[in-house]
């Protein structure tokens, strides 16, 4: 007999089918509840919810595993290429090198903009948030792209993920190059993804640009680290979005949005603001433990704590490593010596310590952008540059999943109840 949880309503039991995923994560399935039972589930944050049955990433939160596809990501990081892994990750399996080589083609044949998007950027101005350019910019595909909005057709989908993979590193240097006034950079497609993008971001036409091969595989590692993570906050705006049938772009400049906020991979450069400001203020660690746990002060220690994550985050300990690494070779950081001495201070004290809070991705990724150049205003938008191929992984497995359905919410309705209308001229001021 399948297995099922039973729920008793008003001395009435039902049951409820139990799923068990390939890790062994059991579900309870309340699809059918409301029909039966007329009660609907209440989950604000959806910390207890599964939104969707997904095949591309599993997460540990307890033990600090993180894999893509079966991988874990510490393997992917070391021996893969950031194209490699995105193929893994929307495909399903690693490719072989013919695949790699023709998905490498058919994607980099696609990394100019049309000439005319160039006015968009004119349009900005010159101290625009690159983030909001980004979205804005990667929304305006769709307008030019028409041929590829239609999500269940698979040629026009296809076309859409080369298309929306090859030109967001364009997009991303141009929002660069354009909030420092130098003239945008055009990609050379015979170079990889990290190098392309080192190259339109740093190259000027006047100068020989040298690439530091440290920072392009820097670079790598760190896309392939942020590529996924499950149903996160900007994910799961993909897939809401992306569930009306709305194109690729779209879907994706939601994501993008979403990515933004402090408490999602805006983290990264709120964490660098954060260590700079202890740093300034004399060192002072005790103080900004302190605050973060006042809740009265409304202030959080950016880069630290997760939904998910009640143990070390294993993508802060590989950034860590390499942190470490790049720093020893290339000069250090007085912010990352301060990173450290705040993370063993907060990682011994109780508050943390019962929270189960961790540095996750966000608390050294900045010091490395800092070494590479990457300004601060720059480091979410190389967030969502890595969580690319995630996105549109989860895209696709929504757009082919046999149980597709749009993306629907209930509420528990709390408001008035009926009440009788009152014409304008005799309502009196009722709230300040
Ligand atoms: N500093 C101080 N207290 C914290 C922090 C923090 N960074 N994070 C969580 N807490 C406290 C929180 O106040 C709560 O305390 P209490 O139980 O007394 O009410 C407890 O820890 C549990 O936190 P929560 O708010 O229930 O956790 P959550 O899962 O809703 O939030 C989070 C997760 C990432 C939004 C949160 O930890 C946070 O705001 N961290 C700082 C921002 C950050 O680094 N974000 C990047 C996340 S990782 C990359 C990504 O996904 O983008």
């Amino acid at each position: 007999m399948a297995p099922t949880a039973k729920i008793t309503i008003d001395d009435q039991l039902y049951d409820l089918p139990l799923h068990t995923g390939s890790e062994g994560t059991r579900a309870l399935d309340i699809s059918q509840l409301k029909k039966a039972t007329g009660c609907i589930t209440l989950d604000e944050g959806y910390a207890n919810t599964g939104s969707c049955r997904s095949a591309i990433t599993y997460i540990d939160g307890q033990k600090g595993i993180l894999r893509y596809r079966g991988y874990p990501v510490e393997v992917l990081a070391e021996r893969c290429e950031f194209t490699e892994t995105a193929y893994l990750l929307i495909y399903g399996e690693l490719p072989t090198e013919e695949e790699l080589e023709t998905f490498r083609r058919n994607v980099c044949v696609h990394t100019l903009l049309h000439e005319n998007m160039k006015k968009i950027y004119a349009g900005f101005p010159p101290d625009a948030q690159p983030m909001a350019i980004l979205s804005s910019v990667v929304s305006a595909l769709a307008i030019y792209s028409k041929d590829t909005l239609d999500p269940r057709d698979p040629e026009q989908r296809e076309l859409a993920i080369y298309r929306m993979l090859a030109k967001m590193p364009t997009i991303a240097a141009f929002s660069y190059k354009q909030s420092i006034g130098q003239p945008f950079i055009y990609p050379e497609n015979h170079l990889t993804y990290c190098q392309n993008f080192l190259h339109m971001m740093f190259a000027v036409p006047s100068e020989r640009y040298q690439m530091d091969t440290d920072f392009v595989e820097a670079l790598n590692l760190l896309l392939i680290l942020h590529a996924d993570h499950g149903q996160n906050c900007s994910t799961s705006a993909v897939r809401m979005v992306g569930s009306s049938n709305v194109n690729l772009f779209s879907a994706i400049a939601s994501g993008i949005c979403a990515l933004w906020g402090e408490w999602h991979g805006g983290a990264n450069e709120a964490c660098i603001n954060m260590l700079e400001t202890i740093l300034a203020d004399n060192r002072n660690l005790r103080k900004y433990i302190d605050l973060a746990k006042d809740k009265q002060s409304g202030f959080r220690l950016m880069g630290f704590g997760h939904r998910v994550y009640k143990n070390y985050d294993p993508r802060a300990k590989i950034i860590k490593q390499v942190c470490d690494k790049l720093l020893k070779k290339h000069g250090g950081d007085p912010l990352f010596d301060l990173a450290q001495e705040l993370e063993e201070v907060a990682l011994t004290d109780p508050y943390f310590i019962e929270r189960k809070l961790y540095p996750n991705v966000d608390f050294y990724s900045g010091i490395i952008y800092r070494l590479m150049k990457i300004p601060k205003n720059m480091f979410t938008v190389m967030f969502a540059l890595g969580r690319l191929p995630g996105w549109i992984a989860h895209w696709r497995e929504m757009q082919l999943s046999p149980g597709k359905a749009i993306h629907r919410p209930m509420d528990l309705y709390i408001g008035s109840t009926l009440r009788e209308f009152v014409a304008l001229v005799d309502r009196k001021q009722t709230s300040s």
